[in-house]
């Protein structure tokens, strides 16, 4: 008899829900009928400067090699990153955007017989990513929309081999302090590796930032990872990295694709890294569109989340009724409802101040329609 295909692939695989991204300004216009330049998309959680000057001459200088393979071992942004950091480069591995360094973690520690732990509402690619591999998702409740650091802890059992913990987390925006996270530390067993995924760290004021390199040396178990997509502007381009103790990069680096960055990411990377004013101008102009949004939520009587990242997380009531409605005016922003279980909530990423005034103005027109 004949069998569908598909049930050639593992079951726990089939079972996956796959991710839904923010829909692209190409696709609303088509649906739609809309001009794609009439089109604003505040739905991935990008950075509305784009990029700065000299990260663009790097990538028109790398443009010039694409014939050519990156360089496998990202030497470069390995060297730049370490004189960041003051870590061997050894302890870092380099992915086609963070999400890739996720996916490491899963390939490297998960498989079926083994679970990760996570919180409710934290970002999806943690349950994917551990449900790819066969292992098992235990998700703890969320506290007040945040994760629950220490039932995280009591939620460790035999069979846990890795921890997803989102700092600032996404779709929430919510934030742990450096001391609850020292003490979430302490208290995992150091047979369990915890990923801290810093993705939005770059927009946490600095007084809030905690020092990661220093739990590097006390928690050998601890893997911190960022990104270029947000704070850098380098979404398009697909890179992050993680930097964790020298023998569980050994064992990511064994899963990794040979040249799992490209050479233009590569070169943009180390130009954007340098770029301090870009990433300063980033977090003070992503600070007052949250303000502006916060704002407009309050004027519109509706609940936010109050967020530490490059989005606010608002309580609309209908969501999947507003977003349409948003849509229809050419707004595009994320739902939140299915695997966030959050369904009367709408994300929304912050733009330019226009932007943010468009958003607004669709949303209360679409509020009364
Ligand atoms: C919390 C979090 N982690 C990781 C990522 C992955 O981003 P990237 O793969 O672009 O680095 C995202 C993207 O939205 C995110 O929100």
């Amino acid at each position: 008899m004949l069998i569908d295909p598909c049930e050639l692939s593992p079951s726990y695989v089939r079972s996956i829900a796959p991710y839904q991204p923010g829909k692209p300004i190409s696709e609303v216009a088509r649906e739609l009928g809309l001009k794609e330049e009439s089109i604003i998309k505040l739905a991935s959680n990008e950075n509305p400067l784009g990029i700065g000057p000299r990260t663009r001459a790097a990538i028109d200088a790398a443009l010039a090699e694409v014939a050519r393979y990156p360089d496998g071992s990202g030497f470069a942004l390995k060297q730049a990153l370490s004189g960041r950091y003051g870590v061997d480069q050894s302890s870092i591995v380099l992915g086609n955007g963070s999400n890739d360094v996720l996916e490491l973690v899963a390939a490297a520690f998960l498989g079926p017989g083994r679970a990760a732990v996570m919180s409710q509402h934290a970002f999806a690619v943690y349950p994917l990513a551990t449900q790819a591999r066969g292992a098992r998702s235990i998700v703890v409740p969320a506290k007040n929309f945040g994760h629950d650091l220490e039932a995280m802890a009591r939620a460790v059992d035999d069979e846990t081999y890795v921890v997803w913990a989102a700092n600032p987390n996404n779709p929430t925006g919510t934030f742990a302090r450096p001391d609850e996270l020292e003490a979430f530390l302490r208290k995992v067993p150091e047979r369990v590796l915890v990923v801290l995924d810093e993705a939005y760290n770059e927009y946490i004021g600095a007084d809030l930032r905690a020092d990661p390199v220093k739990w590097l040396k006390r928690h050998p178990n601890l893997v911190v990872t960022r990104t270029f997509s947000k704070a850098y502007g380098l979404a398009g381009l697909r890179v992050g990295y993680a930097l964790a103790h020298p023998s569980v990069a050994d064992v990511m680096n064994r899963v990794r694709q040979p040249f799992n960055v490209n050479s233009i990411a590569l070169a943009a990377a180390a130009a954007a890294l340098d770029d301090m004013e870009f990433v300063a101008r980033s977090y003070a102009e992503n600070l007052q569109g949250l303000r502006q949004l916060e704002e407009g939520a309050r004027k519109l009587g509706l609940d936010f989340i109050p967020s530490y990242g490059n989005f606010l997380t608002i309580r609309v009531g209908k969501a999947p009724e507003v977003y349409k409605r948003l849509l229809r005016r050419g707004v595009i922003v994320r739902p939140v409802g299915g695997g966030y279980q959050l369904p009367e909530h709408l994300r929304v990423t912050v733009g330019t101040a226009a932007e943010n005034e468009r958003f607004l103005a669709a949303l209360a027109a679409g509020l009364k329609e």
